[in-house]
């Protein structure tokens, strides 16, 4: 089978497109034939070899996600048969391949019909929507800003909000980002490569400033975020793409001690060890789905031997929306 290979940790060159074994299936094991993989910035820190969390060591086939067809299944396998649609979840990687052979714990059997494409963003979903159900633990928000949210985890973040009545205001850097910024249901979106944020912010919030941030990027300007929150308000850290802040966050929060800040990180990492909370989630994510609630729209689909190119795009940001590849 063809499978794209990272060989050694490096740039969107090192993602090969080759010829590999086909695994074969054990007892526990099902097969599936990838239809659609779930492009993650996650890929990207697996192929530069920077993620900081169970990295495999090359030769690897990168990719957590996919969606496709039960092929194949392996003895003691019960409840799935020949032709199922599923998702997979596999943290050891694999998916970026035509066919995956995994553990059948990493599998969810879909509803039949289901489109398998927009299916590929159900773990961006998964992610967010654990996040606003167990991650903001008991923390009031009616409002939220999204910084950097033209990715698939920015979609699923704005669909989760609105889902739980908040008010959304999400940036992107382009015209075009903050275009599908609105059509994912933000109320409000702001370009910041050209616009104030700080005061757009405020003015959408009638100058009270918002109950949550939800950052994924950190970096220099981190602080510029407690211009924007009110009262008791949280930051939430999904990830720091973008390095440390310039200045020491608690500063700002000793300058204003009436204010009570709160800062938190949140990873879906939590749920490797309680697998079950993420089957319950994710069967939530897909009735939602199902239902029409979360509507993934706008995917970029490339082809799986384009996954070189992809990356070089997305390192550029020139992406929009969520990608997925297709063998
Ligand atoms: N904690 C968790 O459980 C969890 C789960 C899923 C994802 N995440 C994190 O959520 C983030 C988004 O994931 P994704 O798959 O949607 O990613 P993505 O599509 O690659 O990126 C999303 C957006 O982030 C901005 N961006 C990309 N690289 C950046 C950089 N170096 N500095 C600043 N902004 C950058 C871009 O928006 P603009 O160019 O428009 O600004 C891009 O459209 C990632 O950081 C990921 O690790 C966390």
């Amino acid at each position: 089978m063809k499978a794209v290979v990272v060989s050694r940790f490096g740039g969107p060159e090192v993602l090969q497109y080759v010829e590999v074994k086909t695994p074969r299936v054990g007892s526990g094991d099902v097969r599936v034939m990838v239809r659609a993989v779930g492009v993650h910035a996650a890929d990207a820190m697996w192929r530069e070899g920077t993620y900081p969390y169970a990295l495999p060591k090359p030769p690897f086939v990168p990719g957590q996600i996919a969606t496709g067809v039960v092929a194949e299944i392996g003895s003691g396998v019960e409840g799935l048969t020949i032709g199922n649609p599923v998702h997979v979840l596999h943290l050891l990687g694999g998916a970026y391949a035509e066919q995956m052979v995994v553990p059948h714990e990493d599998i969810i059997h879909l509803p039949d019909g289901i489109d398998l494409q927009a299916a590929a963003c159900i773990t961006d979903y998964i992610a967010t929507w654990a996040f606003f159900q167990d991650g903001f633990s008991g923390h009031e928000a009616k409002s939220v800003f999204m910084p950097n949210s033209t990715g698939g985890t920015g979609m699923a973040n704005i669909q989760c909000a609105k889902q739980k009545g908040m008010q959304v205001i999400a940036s992107g850097s382009s015209e075009a980002g903050c275009r599908r910024l609105i059509e994912w249901g933000a109320d409000h979106a702001i370009n910041h490569k050209t616009g104030d944020v700080i005061a757009e912010v405020l003015s959408a919030t009638a100058g009270r400033g918002v109950d949550a941030v939800l950052d994924h990027v950190a970096g220099p300007a981190f602080n510029d975020h407690f211009a924007l929150l009110a009262p008791d308000g949280m930051i939430f850290i999904m990830n720091t793409l973008a390095g440390a802040p310039r200045e020491n966050p608690f500063a700002q929060m000793r300058l204003h001690p009436d204010r009570c800040w709160k800062i938190r990180s949140w990873s879906t990492h939590v749920y490797d060890r309680h697998s079950p909370r993420r089957q319950d989630l994710t069967r939530q994510v897909i009735d939602l789905m199902v239902s029409g609630r979360f509507r993934p729209t706008g995917i970029n689909k490339q082809l799986l031997a384009e996954a070189g190119l992809v990356h070089a795009l997305r390192g550029e940001r020139k992406l929009i929306g969520k990608t997925i590849l297709v063998p």
